[in-house]
Order: C-alpha cells, then sequence, then structure tokens
C-alpha cells in the first residue's frame, strides 16, 4: 500500500475521486485494515496499530497533495486561456464635451495668470445675493428664479457663481485673478434652449488700476482662443446689481463669418456671457477699500459655449447621458 500511495497521481477529478474511496473514504483500504485490527492479538497490537498510523498518515498527506496540485494546474490552465496583450472589448469612455470645454477654458485663462476657485452650490443669501448690491425685494432677485430650500433666514442653491467672487475676496486681500467654474441653479420651464441647472464659468480680476480696457483686452484673447483667431467681440450696455458699468459680451458669428445664419438670428453676433466693473458696493461688503482697488468680473454659460463651438441645438443633451451623443466627442 504504501508504494501504491506514493506513486499515486491525480490529472483530473476523478483521478482525485478514485485514490479518495481507494484510501480515505470509509469503505477504503483504512477503514477495512482498522476493522481488521480489532481482531489482532494483543501482543501485536502495538506493532500493527503503529503501522497502520503511518499508512494512514501517508494517504492523507498524499491526497491533501493531490487536491493542491490539480487546483495549481487548473489555475494554470485558465491563466494560459488569457491573453493580457489584447485590447479591451469594453468602451473606454471619453471625457463629457462639457469637460473638455471646462478645461479648455480653463487652460486660456490659466495662461493669462488667473487660477481656479471654487465653492458652494448650497449658499446663503448674503453670498448669492446681498453682498453682491441685490437689494432687499429688488427685481433682481426675482430675475433669477432661485430654488430655496429654507426661508429666514434663506438657504438656497445657488443662482450664478458670483457667490464664489464674494467668498474669494472676504477671506483674501487683493490682487484676486481667479475663474470660477460651476454648476449653477435657476427655477426655469426646462426646454431645448434653458435648463433648471446648468454650468457657469465668472471671472474676477481686483487689483490696482483694473479698468474695462483690461477686461476688453482679456475677452478678447479669450475669444481669439476659444472660437478662433478673428473673432470680434462687442460690448452692449446692461445692467447686472454687482457691476456698474455692466456690458453683455458678443462674439462675432464664426459660423456665418457675420453674413448671417440660424445661430446668430442673421445679426453676425451671437452671445456669450456677462461683465461689467466691480461694483464699488460688492468691493466694500467684502472689506475692500474702494478708493484704493477696482476690478472687473464675467460670467458665461458653459452649456452655451459648448453649444456654439460644436453647433448643438438642445440643452437637454448635455444631461441626458445619450451614447449616440456622448460618443461623438
Ligand atoms: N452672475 C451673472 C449671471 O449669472 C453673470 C455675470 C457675472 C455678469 C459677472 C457680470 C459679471 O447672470
Amino acid at each position: 500500500y504504501l508504494s501504491e500511495i506514493s506513486t499515486a497521481t491525480a490529472n483530473t477529478n476523478e483521478d482525485l475521486e478514485k485514490f479518495r474511496l481507494r484510501f480515505i473514504s470509509r469503505k477504503g483500504v483504512l477503514a477495512g485494515l482498522f476493522d481488521e485490527f480489532k481482531s489482532v492479538p494483543n501482543e501485536q497490537k502495538r506493532e500493527m496499530g503503529s503501522l497502520l498510523n503511518v499508512l494512514k498518515q501517508n494517504a492523507q498527506t498524499k491526497f491533501k497533495e493531490l487536491v493542491d496540485a490539480l487546483e495549481a494546474q487548473n489555475a494554470n490552465d485558465q491563466a494560459a486561456d488569457i491573453d493580457v496583450t489584447l485590447p479591451s472589448r469594453e468602451d473606454v469612455g471619453s471625457m463629457h464635451p462639457l469637460s473638455q470645454v471646462k478645461n479648455r477654458i480653463i487652460q486660456i485663462f490659466e495662461r493669462q495668470g488667473f487660477n481656479v476657485a471654487e465653492g458652494p452650490e448650497i449658499e446663503d443669501d448674503f453670498h448669492n445675493f446681498t453682498a453682491l448690491n441685490f437689494p432687499e425685494n429688488h427685481p433682481a432677485r426675482e430675475m433669477q428664479d432661485t430654488y430655496f430650500i429654507e426661508k429666514n433666514p434663506d438657504t438656497l442653491l445657488r443662482t450664478h457663481t458670483s457667490n464664489v467672487q464674494i467668498r474669494l475676496m472676504e477671506h483674501g486681500q487683493p490682487p484676486f485673478r481667479s475663474i470660477m467654474p460651476g454648476r449653477v441653479y435657476r427655477n426655469e420651464a426646462i426646454s431645448a434652449r434653458a435648463h433648471c441647472f446648468f454650468n457657469q464659468v465668472e471671472g474676477l480680476y481686483v487689483d490696482k488700476n483694473v479698468s474695462f480696457k483690461d477686461l476688453k483686452q482679456t475677452l478678447y484673447h479669450f475669444a481669439q482662443e476659444m472660437f478662433g483667431k478673428g473673432t470680434q467681440i462687442r460690448f452692449r450696455p446692461s445692467y447686472f446689481p454687482f457691476t456698474e458699468p455692466s456690458a453683455e459680451i458678443d462674439i462675432s458669428c464664426f459660423i456665418c463669418g457675420g453674413n448671417g445664419c440660424k445661430i446668430c438670428k442673421n445679426t453676425g453676433w451671437v452671445e456669450i456671457g456677462g461683465s461689467g466693473m466691480v461694483d464699488p458696493n460688492v468691493l466694500e461688503a467684502c472689506g475692500i477699500d474702494s478708493k484704493e482697488y477696482s476690478g472687473f468680473a464675467f460670467g458665461m454659460g458653459i452649456e452655451r459655449i459648448t453649444m456654439l463651438k460644436y453647433q448643438i441645438d438642445d440643452i437637454r443633451l448635455f444631461s441626458e447621458n445619450d451614447l449616440r451623443f456622448l460618443k461623438q466627442f
């Protein structure tokens, strides 16, 4: 039996089972020998007993070896089936068009010395309105279609990224030169043109002697980089509580080159955002001396810029996760 045990092999589960049945199982060789052991004369029990135990030890050790060897063999076979050099069958995914455009915007402004700042989407009245020179009960508050989480004191979903301006300025000292990308919320009916959430990027530059011509030059450079050399910019007088003077920013229509098309409604110009010189009241609300410092600010919709750049005609596509749309970028 000892030599039979030591030379046994198992290449399959059946071989293994055969070994188990022959030696280990209750009807196997060992069980039989232990049965016979009962009738062995007393003076031989000692010797027989130790021989039997050696045999049992050998059988059990061998069985465990065979199990381990077979498992290792199976794992090896499986590994040989895996070709780690094959390309994945899964789609690897791609960056969302809004992220691509946001990153490009950041890159353009970083090269002009702006850094990136972020702030909370859940905001209080002070940072979203009051510090931005929205008087109590002013109709401009209504214009923003605010989602309130709590009233008195007000907690709300920010309606613009201008809250980050305030958070930057109240805790630091000029100069400030930051852009502030992020999601904003407005209680608007969802359509191809408008959504109840979207992304803005705000820019703020505060230092001594900052003037409107710095604003113009900064945005002119942005338009060149984002929409192509030769893109013109135009400012139209407007109103925001936190800037004075205020202006809408238009760029020349890069699709028709100013000849008139659907995108620019035949005007040759498309609007990309708002801007202006930071109102002295805003600087003062943040503890900055408005006689010593001045600044400009601008805000643009990232969806809007992406839609213009790629001629996308429905804002809802950005949040529907339709792969047919996303795969085009
Ligand atoms: N916060 C304004 C808005 O959401 C945009 C803006 C930012 C305008 C900065 C001027 C200056 O409509």
